[in-house]
């Protein structure tokens, strides 16, 4: 979910629903705005998308310079009206949005209904503005109020909270993301940062625990106990343009088409000017040799990303493996002292992620993140950060991070090879250094090819699509299939080459296209895979460079450029990104706001 709140002194609504169309991608099943004008509190809600809610908004009368706003990926109760937030107290006097669980939402509402409190939501966050009109009566004030209620709270939480009696806003934190913007007359609060990027660079990231009251002349900050606490501000080195559509129809078409720009910043000061080495800030060379194993914890695309770091390292005789963090929590090797973990997230934000920093922080292991948000609850949680600098992703389905998430780990797998005990031969990496400084520009040169385009509608009708690689093409086969499932709902999936033969065989029928991903690196392994499948009907689609030999004999070719092994999956990958794209577009899918997805998954 993603929430907005806005102070100054003119009109807040165009501000919020701007918010909450930057927030959109945090979640899209109901969304809604609460107004407050110094004689009264107006909430518009429903289920549906930011632009439904900005029809209704279009017949009413919202005015006023206090809002707040919210945009829903539901988790307790059904996508409906009465579950959308702004929630409200019996009076309507009192309006609140959340992000996060509130774990101990039934006694709360128990103990409120024995009270006589008539609840409207099947909502967890309901028990809030009931808990605030309890504890806000003749003898107390808005913020005492807000902090009582929120001492009653167990769980995660991102709150703001407005009453119509004081020009205020109330936030609070814990687990769950908030971020305060600096406008020059204007203060916002959010879930993240392209929520206002338009209007302020200029950013307080909140620490958990922390209430802060926000008033058109001024913002205090305390902790739950009523202590001042300092925040700094911080500038955000986003570009607003990146939060636009830019032209395009899609957010995602616009992200896959700028990744020669986002891998130039990701690369940006990392390679040694001397052109054999890396230099990516984490932890010093003492450290590091204290490492005897990596362990990768993340989810969804973020996964197959970890996968790229863990092969390479593994190739360089470092022990490491990847985790699905959602399991991990349950079912992880043991941690020692000396093994650092490394949690890839994008957003910083995913629940199951941070739930697999905290385990292993627990256990003693140090914690690396690597994330593309600065002052995300992973960077704050972690030991050490290394970010991936892809500037703002809108998109649902991750393309242009996956891309600086790999060339990252890529670099990181380097230098942590160097100095832990790997005793295996490592890459000659001068010549997959050089192919990275000219990469950006190969995938320029690609992305003005039509052939994914033509290849997405060649195949288009299909009953399954699988995808198959080997080494570094086997994360990238896991993604694409990704990817393609998420934005066109057809079925896909993703193998290792030499698995095929061992059971996905049987589903192979001349209605199941097989993109065989080849990086240069086992090719011929892979290819033989491919016409296992080729003799019992599908056709196959090389992902290969031109003339490679796979192409004589399959049955389709989407070209890469020419590139080190190290990464030719990445080109194979935007390549298959394309296609994704194309045949979701074809059939009229929702590309930038996947059914039933969020961006950035806040629960468990
Ligand atoms: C959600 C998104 C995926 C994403 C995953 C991990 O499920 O829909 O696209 O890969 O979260 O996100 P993260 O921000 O941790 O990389």
């Amino acid at each position: 979910c993603g929430i907005i709140a806005r102070i100054g002194p003119d009109e807040a609504i165009p501000r919020v629903l701007t918010g909450l169309e930057n927030l959109e991608y945090r979640g899209y099943d109901s969304a809604g705005v609460a107004l407050q004008n110094g004689s009264g509190v107006s909430v518009v809600k429903c289920s549906g998308k930011v632009n439904d809610l900005k029809e209704r908004v279009d017949g009413t009368h919202l005015d006023g310079n206090i809002g707040i706003g919210h945009t829903r990926w539901s988790t307790h109760g059904a996508p409906t009206d009465e579950n959308a937030h702004p929630h409200t107290n019996e009076d309507g006097d009192i309006a609140v949005v959340h992000n996060g669980i509130i774990e101990n939402h039934q006694s709360l509402r128990d103990k409120l209904e024995e009270t006589g409190v008539r609840f409207r939501s099947d909502t967890d966050t309901e028990v809030i503005p009931h808990l605030l009109d309890h504890y806000y009566d003749a003898d107390t004030d808005p913020h005492t109020a807000f902090v009582e209620a929120i001492q009653q709270l167990e769980g995660s939480f991102a709150v703001a909270a407005i009453f119509d009696d004081e020009d205020a806003v109330f936030a609070a934190r814990r687990g769950s993301p908030l971020v305060m913007g600096l406008g020059e007359d204007q203060y916002f609060l959010a879930s993240d940062v392209p929520a206002f990027l338009e209007y302020t660079d200029e950013v307080v990231y909140f620490e958990d625990g922390d209430v802060a009251t926000v008033r058109p002349d001024g913002v205090d900050i305390t902790t739950l106990e009523g202590e001042p606490v300092d925040r700094e501000i911080d500038t955000v080195d986003w570009n607003p343009e990146e939060t636009g559509k830019g032209g395009y129809e899609h957010y995602m078409l616009k992200e896959i088409d700028s990744q020669p720009t986002s891998l130039r910043n990701t690369i940006k000061g990392r390679i040694s000017p001397s052109g054999d080495d890396v230099d990516v800030d984490a932890f010093d060379p003492e450290t590091l040799s204290e490492f005897s194993e990596v362990q990768f914890v993340a989810c969804g695309t973020s996964y197959h990303a970890a996968l790229y770091g863990t092969t390479l390292l593994n190739e360089a005789g470092v022990r490491a493996r990847t985790y699905r963090a959602s399991e991990y929590q349950m079912a992880s090797d043991p941690v020692t002292e000396e093994t650092l973990v490394v949690s890839v997230t994008q957003s910083g934000e995913t629940a199951d992620t941070l739930g697999a920093m905290r385990r292993a922080s627990r256990e003693g292991a140090t914690v690396l993140t690597v994330t593309n948000v600065m002052g995300s609850s992973a960077a704050r949680a972690a030991d050490e950060t290394v970010y991936i600098h892809a500037g703002p992703e809108i998109g649902v389905a991750a393309t242009k991070t996956f891309s600086s998430q790999t060339v990252t780990l890529a670099l990181l797998a380097q230098r942590l090879a160097a100095h832990m005990s790997g005793e295996r031969e490592h890459r000659d990496l001068e010549p997959a250094l050089d192919a990275l400084t000219s990469l950006p520009d190969d995938l320029g040169r690609m992305l003005e090819g039509d052939d994914a385009e033509r290849i997405a509608n060649r195949f288009l009708g299909s009953d399954a699509y699988f995808f198959i690689g080997r080494g570094l093409g086997y994360p990238v086969a896991k993604e694409s299939a990704l990817k393609f499932k998420e934005i066109t709902y057809e079925h896909a999936e993703g193998f290792a080459s030499g698995e095929l033969k061992h059971g996905p065989l049987a589903l192979v029928t001349p209605q199941t296209p097989v993109f065989a991903v080849f990086t240069g690196e086992h090719d011929e392994k892979t290819l033989k895979n491919a016409k296992e499948a080729q003799t019992r009907g599908a056709p196959i689609v090389a992902v290969a460079k031109e003339g490679h030999p796979a192409i004589e004999a399959t049955d389709a070719h989407l070209p890469i450029p020419d590139t080190d092994p190290m990464w030719s999956g990445l080109l194979a990958n935007v390549q298959l990104q394309l296609v994704s794209y194309h045949a979701a577009n074809e059939l009229g899918r929702s590309i930038d706001k996947p059914r039933n997805l969020a961006k950035s998954v806040t629960v468990e």
